[in-house]
């Protein structure tokens, strides 16, 4: 909620009319992203509403404080998206985001760490086409997704396991069996199959490799550390020193695993069927983009949800 204390009231009603809207654009300019000011007027103020959506654009929240009928009140705060907060922040506080970076093709889960200009200017993609975008999501709260953010990292950590470890498990001998077939069967003509195959192989090998590590030594110490923190108990350095180390080995490893589905979405052109493509080629294709789906979710509730918290408790709780 905005600190309405300090923020700034206009009086339109004592402004020469035509100095009125000047005087709000101008002021409304000052403002930093994140700040606030209230117009106060004898009538609904929307037109200026209009004005600015159409000249600053979508980067203004505008709430009604007053509607009338003698007093309109309404509190205009700039959106703050300079602040360089990072795509996976934003994404950690409404998953919803998610699907706009997808369609931009932002990574938001091992590439979260970056802000929407970097990443933008990385990809030569038009950031305030994106802005406007994530801004236009209808503004309730997280909608139907899941608080992630809210939960008690225990909790989050033992519904990674049982949610996405258990997927991605079960999940690996079928795709490995079709992923396999189709480039046995289609790989004459269609050979970057033989490379979709060996990308897929990869990736099971380095998942298979790296949840049991979460399993057995990260997400333990992350759930020590909650339960040191809950009972106000101080515990020792851990044998691997700074819990920095694991965590980025496993965002390393995360890499890794993110790359090798990157480069099977850009062999499959996007998981874009040919002509001849037969039930097992279009069952992979889906599979394997479920499989995309579920990792980036995966990879987003670790590095952008629960290895942050994990490091804001080992502070706390460490001696
Ligand atoms: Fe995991
Ligand atoms: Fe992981």
């Amino acid at each position: 909620m905005e600190n309405t204390a300090t923020t700034e009231i206009i009086d339109v009603t004592v402004i020469e009319p035509r100095l009125k809207h000047p005087t709000i654009f101008d002021r409304f300019d000052n403002l930093k992203g994140g700040e606030s000011l209230i117009i106060h007027n004898d009538h609904d103020p929307k037109p200026v509403y209009y004005q600015l959506l159409g000249e600053r654009g979508n980067i203004f929240k505008w709430q009604y404080l007053e509607q009338g009928p003698e007093i309109w009140e309404v509190l205009i705060t700039k959106l703050n998206l300079e602040a360089g907060e990072t795509v996976g922040e934003l994404v950690a506080k409404d998953f919803r985001k998610a699907q706009v970076f997808k369609k931009y093709g932002i990574d938001f889960c091992c590439g979260g760490k970056k802000s929407i200009k970097q990443v933008c200017e990385e990809k030569g993609i038009d950031s305030s086409k994106v802005e406007q975008e994530l801004n236009a999501l209808p503004d309730t709260a997280t909608g139907n997704e899941t608080d992630y953010a809210s939960w008690e990292p225990s909790f989050l950590a033992d519904y990674i396991v049982n949610v996405h470890h258990k997927y991605v498990r079960e999940a690996i001998p079928a795709l490995y069996e079709y992923t396999a077939k189709i480039a046995r069967v289609h790989g004459s003509r269609h050979p970057e199959l033989l490379e979709i195959a060996k990308h897929f192989t990869n990736v099971a090998n380095e998942l298979e490799a790296h949840m049991p590590k979460e399993e057995r030594i990260l997400f333990p110490f992350i759930k020590q550390l909650y339960e040191a923190k809950k009972n106000g108990v101080k515990l020792d350095a851990p044998a691997f020193g700074s819990i920095q180390n694991p965590i980025n080995m496993m965002e390393m490893e995360h890499e890794i695993a993110g790359n090798d589905m990157e480069a099977i979405r850009t062999l499959s052109n996007d998981f874009t069927l040919p002509a001849d493509a037969c039930a097992t080629y279009t069952v992979a294709f889906k599979k394997l983009q479920e499989f995309e789906d579920d990792l980036h979710r995966h990879i987003h509730l670790e590095n952008n949800i629960l290895f942050p918290k994990a490091l804001e408790m080992e502070k706390e709780v460490i001696k």
